[in-house]
């Protein structure tokens, strides 16, 4: 677990990583580390049987086999972040991470009218930090946003983590109702008093305008791999990532709202992103299946393809510039001005180094958003109506300057 800071708050969250973790966008290639002593896992022994009584299997069913099978897969059974799990994230490192989303969608928000309610949707959550991160800005944010109803919704697959979202983000002194069986599988009220619930996927959280989210989601869906030997030797595809997309751009038109994806990928232009991980070392993908994380560079020109201009989008967008666009630098110094003491001093400049250094996540995590055509259309009349490169002039918090109407 990420040691808790000794602060009170509310610079207690401040205090996420001043430990050596990988961020998972460090590798390009799966390597030849030594293996795990225990090969033989469970989900060895399940594949194995699999393979024998059905016969070969895709790398994408390989994939979505070993990480959320209901009963072995990696994610339904661990707790993989932080410095005792396999990697570590961006909302994980540092608060700023999450309190910059926050204010993207308020600006959004602001932006697209100030409609009277609105589901915030996350893909995802982890340990629920983000989250928790987000609602922390809303509610500092509360004189803006006090008229509008706010409810959240996320979707995770894995039992186990939504148990560490309940305990991240409820209020325990109000119980939550749980049902297996239902498509809302768990319900609880934030600390702030804001009802949240649980889906297992997109599909079944209610329809209505919505911001959606989602950090290091993509990278975990399976892919399948192709060797054409044309211009690129390995092609990966996500078909689940095109579905996903085109859920979000078909909701986004109808009902408005906005998406914003960050993650490590590509325009279209990498090969074999293929690689695992497991105790912040890199990890071959076949051995031990089941105790380590895996993993594909996002191809963002497919999910731009996906959109099939029934949404726009926005970037991809290197971490560094979306953050400096929303503006890290101030938010580091207010926070620096408040720490007394030199520790949180030091884990505040570490994150800010994990986060913006080109050579760390600066340059290697994305950021990606989906809008609604009109949105690009009033704030900027240059740009197209389907996909717009980022620019100084975007009228798009992030993808140009942050600016408040
Ligand atoms: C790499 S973690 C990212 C966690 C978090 N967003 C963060 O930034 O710390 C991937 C998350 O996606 C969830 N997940 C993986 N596959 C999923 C799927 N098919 N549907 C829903 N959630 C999934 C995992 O359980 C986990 O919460």
């Amino acid at each position: 677990m990420v040691p808790a800071s000794p602060v009170a708050r509310p610079l207690r969250h401040v205090a996420r990583a001043l430990f050596p973790c990988v961020w998972r966008g460090k590798y390009f290639s799966s390597g030849n580390e030594p293996a795990e002593s225990n090969r033989v896992t469970p989900m060895f022994r399940h594949l194995m049987y699999k393979i024998k009584s059905t016969g070969p299997i895709t790398v994408a069913e390989y994939m979505k086999e070993v990480l959320t099978n209901p009963d072995k897969g990696y994610y339904v059974h661990h707790d993989m972040l932080g410095e005792k799990g396999d990697f570590i994230t961006s909302p994980e490192i540092s608060q700023i991470f999450g309190e910059l989303v926050g204010i993207w969608f308020i600006s959004e928000w602001m932006s697209s009218g100030k409609s009277s309610a609105f589901q915030l949707v996350e893909l995802g959550p982890g340990r629920g930090t983000l989250t928790g991160d987000i609602l922390r800005v809303f509610s500092q944010l509360g004189s803006v946003l006090k008229t509008c109803d706010i409810s959240v919704h996320l979707v995770e697959v894995s039992q186990k983590l939504s148990e560490f979202q309940a305990l991240t983000l409820t209020d325990k002194k109000i119980p939550l109702e749980r049902d297996a069986e239902s498509l809302v599988y768990m319900k609880g009220v934030t600390k702030s008093g804001i009802p949240v619930s649980w889906y297992r996927d997109l599909k079944d959280v209610p329809k209505g305008y919505s911001f959606y989210l989602a950090n290091e989601f993509f990278d975990v869906l399976p892919i399948h791999k192709f060797q054409c030997g044309e211009t690129r030797d390995h092609i990966e595809v996500c078909p689940e990532a095109g579905v996903i997309i085109q859920e979000l751009s078909q909701r986004i038109a109808l009902t408005g709202g906005a998406a914003l994806i960050a993650d490590y990928g590509h325009d279209g232009t990498k090969t074999d992103t293929f690689r695992g991980f497991c105790s912040h070392k890199l990890h071959d993908v076949l051995i031990a299946p089941g105790t380590a994380d895996l993993t594909a560079d996002v191809d963002f020109s497919y999910l731009r393809r996906m959109t099939q201009g029934k949404a726009a989008s926005l970037g991809p967008i290197q971490q560094q510039t979306f953050l400096k666009n929303m503006g890290i630098d101030v938010r580091l110094k207010v926070l620096l001005d408040k720490a007394d003491e030199p520790s949180v001093r030091q884990q505040l400049l570490h994150g800010y180094n994990m986060l913006m250094n080109p050579k760390k996540m600066g340059e290697r995590f994305n950021f990606f958003a989906l809008l609604p055509h009109q949105r690009l259309q009033v704030g900027s009349h240059q740009m197209g109506t389907c996909q717009s490169k980022p620019s100084a002039s975007s009228p798009v918090a992030g993808f140009g300057e942050l600016t408040w109407q």
